[in-house]
């Protein structure tokens, strides 16, 4: 049996996490999960990093010990410890790698890299079984957009990402924009829910016919020109308590009409039956719904995680470094954090 500790600190979440794989035609089992949201940052409207990196450092002992409690398992019991290095707030993943290496080397057991959206691509999978490869990802963050073809683990195609905002910041932005509070993902769906689709009609940003097939950028889209369009509404609207709600709709109509789109083709192009959703803005059920309904013209099925594993948690990177682990890959004691890197094994289309 193997136990993996995961350890998550790369933005405003700390976290730990048990996996356990009893043996290798097993799939892992997730022990525990603990997640402490530092709620600080609601003041500010957004993540200051000097803060999240020393809440991490007075959080990560007492979240770490929680989740091995939680677990039934003691230090001793560890087979390796996985930890984000990257992409991220540098000061924030900083306090997890020395956490999680200084942890690892006293141990006398592996210290495993994670990257954090290879992290994101595993989530679904810890509960659904039919989230495994062969799969067309669709990861959507606060910090990343991206269409990724898995044909096996350890193995992706980068087909697509955005231009310019990621799908979560242009939510959050947008969330600003209509008075809500950071992170504003949750508030304009929930408002959304309420608006009229029929009066603010965005145009979808990259869709239309002028995009064709096997032309480059025609899996990429582009949120901030979407986000101008919602600015502009605001201010020329002369009753905004009347329509925030109406915008919100559509917004979010325009945002999801126009990643289902491409993610459905980009699954179709490459024969995929598999769609993958990853990343906070997975959370958002309208997003899964619609993938759903495009996905099944394609004769495709969707899965994403339940909210607790599509946002930012340790679980994904026990899961993902358990991966690496079992392929025999460890760090050596000169791993670092990086702000920006690409995911181990992805190429470009
Ligand atoms: O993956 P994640 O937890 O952190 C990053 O790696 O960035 O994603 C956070 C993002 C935020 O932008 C947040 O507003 C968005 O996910 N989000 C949502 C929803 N829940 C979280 N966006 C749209 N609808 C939601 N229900
Ligand atoms: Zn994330």
């Amino acid at each position: 049996m193997t136990l993996i500790l995961g350890i998550e600190t790369s933005c405003d979440e700390t976290s730990a996490a048990v996996i356990e794989r009893s043996d290798p035609e097993q799939r892992p089992a997730l022990r525990s999960l603990v997640i402490l949201s530092q709620d600080v940052h609601a003041v500010f409207g957004g993540v200051v990093p000097e803060i999240a990196a020393r809440a991490h450092l007075t959080s990560i002992v007492p979240v770490v010990d929680r989740a091995l409690a939680e677990s039934g398992a003691t230090f001793g019991d560890l087979g390796a410890v996985a930890v984000t290095h990257s992409p991220g707030l540098i000061g924030a993943l900083l306090a997890g790698v020395s956490y999680g290496k200084s942890l690892a080397y006293s141990l006398g057991v592996p210290a495993v890299a994670v990257h954090h959206m290879e992290g994101h691509l595993f989530a679904a999978s810890l509960e659904d079984p039919d989230a495994e490869p062969p799969f067309m990802a669709l990861l959507v963050s606060g910090g990343h957009t991206m269409l990724i073809d898995c044909p096996e683990w350890g193995s992706y195609e980068l087909l697509g990402s955005t231009r310019d905002d990621a799908a979560g910041e242009a939510f959050d932005k947008v969330a600003k924009l209509l008075g809500l509070p950071y992170p504003g993902g949750r508030h304009v769906e929930e408002l959304a829910a309420t608006g009229d689709p029929g009066r603010f009609r965005f145009k979808r940003p990259m869709l239309d016919g002028t995009w064709k097939e096997n032309q480059p950028g025609y899996h990429d889209v582009s949120f901030s020109g979407l986000k101008t369009a919602v600015l502009n509404a605001v201010r020329n609207s002369n009753h905004i308590e009347r329509d925030r709600a109406d915008i919100a709709r559509g917004f979010q109509d325009a945002l999801i009409e126009t990643l289902v789109e491409k993610t459905a083709r980009a699954a179709d192009e490459r024969g995929r039956s598999r769609i993958v959703l990853g990343g906070g803005v997975a959370c958002n059920r309208t997003l899964v719904a619609a993938a759903r309904k495009r996905a099944a013209v394609i004769g495709a099925t969707v899965h994403s995680a339940s909210p607790r594993l599509s946002t930012d948690n340790a679980a994904m990177i026990a899961r993902a470094g358990l991966f690496h682990y079992e392929r025999g890959e460890q760090a050596d004691w000169s791993l670092n954090a990086y702000a920006t890197r690409p995911i181990p094994g992805l190429r470009s289309a």
